[in-house]
């Protein structure tokens, strides 16, 4: 079977290891659930809420770390993507319950993960190269 979405080098690559390995591993999680089996989409989002969790702090402390001047948005950015995936995580359990995941899943997580690397993280990531040589 082919993966829901792979890590495309050329769109995804930030060239910061700590960040891309990050990147990686939600990708991995991702990937990893069996989409017409209700109960595996429902632990994969939690498995992927836990794991963003973790990912966002890692960011946000190099914002701090590096002082980071456009923190404020990249951080409000992602308290919005943990409430949107806890929101959906918490509907309840129905068929429409696990359309809306499905949907959420297939839809809207892989477009907001390409928008959110492509500006917010390139930009954090070109930020810190900048100050690190
Ligand atoms: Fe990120
Ligand atoms: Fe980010």
């Amino acid at each position: 079977m082919p993966l829901l979405k792979e890590f495309d080098d050329k769109k995804h690559l930030l060239e910061y290891d700590d960040i891309d390995t990050l990147h990686k591993e939600f990708l991995d999680i991702y990937n990893s659930v069996e989409l017409e089996n209700s109960q595996s989409l429902r632990t994969t989002v939690a498995k992927l809420l836990e794991h963003t969790k973790g990912h966002f702090a890692s960011e946000e402390r190099l914002m701090q770390e590096f002082g980071y001047s456009r923190a404020r948005e990249h951080i409000d950015e992602h308290n919005k993507v943990l409430a949107e995936m806890e929101y959906f995580l918490n509907i309840k359990n129905s068929p429409f319950g696990d359309k809306m995941l499905k949907s959420y899943y297939i839809e809207r997580l892989p477009e907001w993960y390409d928008t959110h690397l492509l500006s917010m993280d390139s930009d954090l990531a070109h930020f810190i190269k900048e100050r690190s040589v």
